[in-house]
């Protein structure tokens, strides 16, 4: 097999925090490879500097084994990346299909300008995007949302918006943070079945961030473990779930909070 993302010795440090100190892991084609570990452990943090918003201090970062450090954040949806936010990233105002239908956009080459100038090309990437907002409305469960402003759903709802939208544009590598975060276990489920049905149907390879351990542990192939911005344990979800450093990390955490 092999890696479609790998990501070398990555470190970041904050005002002297050191958020991510010698990160290495390898994601492989068509896996939903976790990303788990306490708050502040540095996830965010790791997505961030996959996605081009945050400039490593050191380490190396390889995308179809080329440097993604060279290349600027925008070029990210041409070469098939896409990703989510943990706090939502949405055009509030606009409704949740016109939300879609902007993710898509780039997809189907549709231009802002030539849509208000009603111009021929644009008109048929509106068509294909709208289409594809269809199918993403159904699968998600959003379709009887889909004409309502985004501001107006509740905040499960709206990370299902975010997900529809970063899947419109037919991502190759999907790095989710939190998307399932304020959900309902039902809405909980129907992210983890769209994640599966993703890989099994697209082989889209998948990064999931996620706090509800019942998803991460039933949906994902390989999960990492951070801590402190050090990565404490790789493996499946057996050897994560038995390893005594991960019971350490997240027992540390629920004595921060008690
Ligand atoms: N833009 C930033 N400025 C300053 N500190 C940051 C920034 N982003 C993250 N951090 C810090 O880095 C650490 C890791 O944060 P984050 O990656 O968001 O953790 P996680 O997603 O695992 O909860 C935290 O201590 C956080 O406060
Ligand atoms: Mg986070």
């Amino acid at each position: 097999m092999s890696a479609i993302l790998e990501i070398r010795d990555i470190s970041i440090a904050f005002a002297g925090l050191r958020a991510l100190d010698g990160v290495s892991l390898a994601v492989e084609q068509g896996q939903i490879f976790g990303l788990i570990g306490p708050n502040g452990a540095g996830k965010s943090t790791l997505l961030n500097c996959v996605s081009r918003l945050y400039p490593p201090s050191g380490g190396e970062i390889l995308y179809h084994g080329s440097s993604l450090l060279r290349r600027q954040v925008h070029e990210l949806p041409s070469l098939g990346i896409r990703r989510t936010f943990q706090n939502l990233e949405l055009f509030r105002d606009a409704s949740v299909r016109e939300n879609i239908q902007l993710g898509a956009a780039f997809r189907f080459r549709t231009n802002v300008l030539a849509d208000l100038l009603c111009l021929g090309p644009s008109r048929r990437g509106q068509g294909a995007a709208a289409r594809r907002a269809d199918v993403l409305l159904d699968q998600l469960g959003l379709a009887e949302h889909a004409d309502t402003p985004v501001a107006a759903l509740p905040y499960g709802i709206q990370k299902s918006v975010e997900l529809a939208r970063a899947l419109a544009s037919e991502p190759r590598l999907l790095l989710l943070d939190e998307p399932a975060a304020g959900m309902n276990p039902e809405e909980s489920r129907r992210v983890g079945e769209t994640v599966r049905s993703l890989r099994d149907t697209h082989g889209i390879t998948i990064v999931l961030v996620e706090h509800d351990m019942r998803l991460v542990m039933s949906i994902c192939e390989r999960i990492a473990v951070l801590d402190h911005g050090e990565m404490i344990c790789e493996g499946t979800p057996d050897e994560v779930r038995g390893d005594p450093a991960v019971i350490a990390a997240y027992l540390g955490e629920e004595a921060e909070d008690a």
